[in-house]
C-alpha cells in the first residue's frame, strides 16, 4: 500500500470515529425517538471521543446534527417532535478531528416500512456510489455529477436537489470545489490524488427537486411535500476511483 499523505492519515482516523458515533447515533432512532434525543446522544459521544462538533456555530448554525424528517430537506433543526412509524429521518453530522472535518449523513425509516421509502433510499445511496466511483485522478467533477444524477433522474424519477452540494472537506467544513450530484460529464475542475471530497447526494422522491428555505434561514423543505433522502461520505480521490474515510461499502 502506498503512503498516505498525513492529513488523509488523520481524516481516516476521524472518519472511523464519525463512522462509529453514526452507527450509535442510528442505533437509537425508533418509534417515539426525537432529534433532541440524537442531539444528546451525539454531544455525548463526541466528548467521549474528545472531537469537536464541525457544525454547531458554523456560520451561526445552532445544533450539531441536521436532522430532515420526511418533507425537511437539508439543515432541518432537531426537535421534541417523537418519531412516528414509517417517517424517514436524514441525520447528517461531522466532527473535527486533530485540525480536520469529516463529514457524512445517512437516511434511515422509523419503524416498519410502511410508506415503501427503502427503494428510494437504496437509489440515492447507489448515486453515492456510482459518484465515489468516478473519483479518480484525472477524471472531473463533472464525471462524479454525471454519474450520481444518471441513477436518481436517467434510472429513477427521482430529482437531484440543486442547490445543495457536496464539498471539498478537509481543513475547513466547506471547501473547493463544489461537487454537484447532477451535472456533464467530462466538465469542472480535473481531480487529484488525495485530494479530500464529501460527496452528498441529496434527492427529492419527485421528478421536481425544489426546495423552499423557512424563515429561520436554514430549514429547508421539498416545495412538492415529497420525502428526501441524502447519503454522504468523505472520500479521497484514488487511482482509480474514489477511496472511501467514512461509512463502508456495505
Ligand atoms: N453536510 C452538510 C453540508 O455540508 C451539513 C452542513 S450543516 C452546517 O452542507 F450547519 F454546518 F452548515
Ligand atoms: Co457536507
Amino acid at each position: 500500500m502506498r503512503q498516505l499523505p498525513e492529513k488523509v492519515v488523520l481524516m481516516k482516523e476521524g472518519g472511523r470515529i464519525l463512522t462509529t458515533i453514526m452507527s450509535h447515533v442510528l442505533s437509537n432512532i425508533s418509534v417515539g425517538t426525537t432529534g433532541f434525543d440524537l442531539e444528546k446522544i451525539f454531544a455525548h459521544q463526541i466528548s467521549q471521543a474528545k472531537v469537536h462538533s464541525a457544525f454547531q456555530g458554523y456560520e451561526g448554525y445552532p445544533y450539531h446534527l441536521c436532522i430532515g424528517v420526511n418533507d425537511m430537506v437539508v439543515h432541518g433543526f432537531p426537535s421534541d417532535k417523537k418519531y412516528q412509524n414509517g417517517d424517514i429521518v436524514s441525520v447528517d453530522m461531522g466532527i473535527i478531528y486533530k485540525g480536520y472535518y469529516v463529514d457524512m449523513a445517512r437516511t434511515v425509516v422509523v419503524g416498519e416500512d410502511i410508506h415503501q421509502y427503502q427503494p428510494f433510499i437504496e437509489a440515492v445511496k447507489k448515486a453515492h456510489f456510482a459518484s465515489v466511483a468516478q473519483a479518480a485522478v484525472g477524471a472531473k467533477v463533472g464525471d462524479m455529477a454525471a454519474a450520481s444524477q444518471q441513477i436518481v433522474e436517467g434510472e429513477h424519477p427521482y430529482g437531484v436537489v440543486r442547490e445543495m452540494v457536496g464539498h471539498g472537506v478537509g481543513e475547513r467544513l466547506h471547501m473547493l470545489p463544489d461537487v454537484p450530484g447532477y451535472g456533464k460529464a467530462h466538465s469542472g475542475p480535473v481531480l487529484k490524488e488525495f485530494q479530500t471530497l464529501a460527496v452528498e447526494i441529496i434527492a427529492i422522491r419527485h421528478k421536481n427537486p425544489a426546495i423552499k428555505t423557512l424563515s429561520d434561514g436554514w430549514q429547508t423543505k421539498s416545495v412538492t411535500g415529497e420525502v428526501c433522502a441524502i447519503y454522504e461520505n468523505t472520500i479521497f480521490v484514488g487511482k482509480s476511483g474514489g477511496e472511501l474515510l467514512t461509512g463502508s461499502r456495505e
